[in-house]
């Protein structure tokens, strides 16, 4: 809550009050009800629009911002019952953060700059140097140690920050709209990058974002924001094929469906008997759509998705052809036979 009487709105809220009320008290309820779980190696996205929340929930994260009700527990700890100092350690030496404008220190080198999150913990400059170095290659600024910042553009600037974050070895970084100012090409850059990165150091990394695509190529569970509250927690294909609500939906629509869909929830379950082994290529339920079409055009039959459940190959699906373009399509089912000549005939003339 932020504004006067913080308390007395969470009990308001509790009661029944809206959103609309409170802020017509001079009260903003920033935050509503979020509870999840992030868990450790995940990438967790945070995705609303402006002024749902998203900021504010990161804050509450590394205890910039206390929580008037509720708690934040990072492994292990209650952060909202920690004291100042303590609360300091934990997030100069376990937590990271890289903002959307990220503000170097223009009479720094890049490298220095690199080193400023362990320069702030006391450590000694050869080792910050050396593990400033270390986490400017791993965000591919090798070279560029000795540049000043205005001799970078705004994407390798932003690549400092990630290894300013990286180099303080803190186990959970938190981004806020950290590719937001990125022209297109350069933030597709940085998102493949921070994938790459996130399967070789296994960081655990909530990562804000209004952009769904961006979402949806990062994240391993995405939570939707809307009015403070979190309206669906969910994989990015569980966001895509069953949209909690319809304001959900209206994000979905411009998703290009094909990256995220799989296998699975494409297939025809009401499948019976064991693998067909006819010998033809297969999927499994994680195939990816693009595999999926590549494999359909190889077999003439719907395709076989099997799975090993308990070291035992099952069947588990079929993908006929149709369904796989229906899907691109939001085609839910399977689309009725149509006999009639003239669609056949145009069917021809089309091929013609
Ligand atoms: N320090 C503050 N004092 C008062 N109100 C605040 C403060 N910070 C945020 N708010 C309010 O809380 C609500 C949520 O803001 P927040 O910054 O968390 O949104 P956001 O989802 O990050 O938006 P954006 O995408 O624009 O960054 C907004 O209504 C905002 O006006
Ligand atoms: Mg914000």
């Amino acid at each position: 809550m932020f504004g006067r009487r913080p308390d007395d709105a969470v009990e308001k809220l509790r009661r029944g009050c809206d959103r609309e009320e409170l802020r017509a008290d001079g009260t903003t309820a920033a935050v509503i009800d979020a509870s999840f779980t992030v868990e450790p190696g995940q990438i967790f996205v945070v995705m609303g629009l402006s002024g749902s929340g998203k900021s504010t929930l990161l804050r509450m994260l590394n205890g910039l911002l206390e929580p008037t009700a509720g708690h934040v527990r990072f492994d292990g700890q209650d952060l909202t019952e920690l004291s100042d100092r303590e609360l300091r350690q934990v997030r100069s030496k376990k937590i990271s953060m890289v903002f959307q404008h990220f503000a170097l220190f223009p009479h720094r080198s890049v490298l220095e700059n690199a080193a400023y999150g362990l320069e702030v913990q006391g450590v000694p400059r050869a080792e910050r140097e050396k593990r400033a170095t270390e986490a400017l290659e791993l965000a591919g600024l090798a070279g560029w140690e000795k540049s000043w910042p205005d001799e970078l553009s705004g994407g390798m600037q932003q690549r400092v920050g990630l290894a300013r974050a990286l180099a303080t070895d803190a186990d959970l970084l938190l981004m806020d709209e950290s590719f937001s100012a990125l022209d297109p090409l350069i933030r597709r850059d940085m998102q493949d990058q921070l994938i790459e990165l996130q399967d070789k150091l296994k960081k655990t990394i909530v990562f804000i974002t209004h952009d769904l695509n961006e979402a949806m190529r990062l994240g391993d569970q995405i939570a939707v924001m809307r009015d403070g509250r979190i309206v669906q927690t969910g994989s990015a294909e569980d966001i895509l094929v069953r949209p909690a609500n319809d304001y959900v939906a209206s994000f979905t629509q411009d998703v290009d469906r094909s990256r995220v869909l799989t296998a699975a929830s494409v297939m025809d379950t009401d499948v019976r008997g064991d693998e067909a082994g006819c010998g033809c290529p297969t999927a499994t339920s994680g195939t990816p759509f693009g595999e999926l079409c590549a494999i359909s055009a190889r077999v003439s039959h719907p395709v076989a998705v099997v799975d090993t459940v308990n070291g035992e190959r099952r069947l588990v699906g079929v993908v006929p052809r149709q369904r796989l373009i229906g899907s691109l399509g939001d085609e839910q089912g399977d689309p009725a036979p149509c006999d009639s000549p003239r669609a056949g005939g145009e069917k021809v003339a089309a091929r013609a």
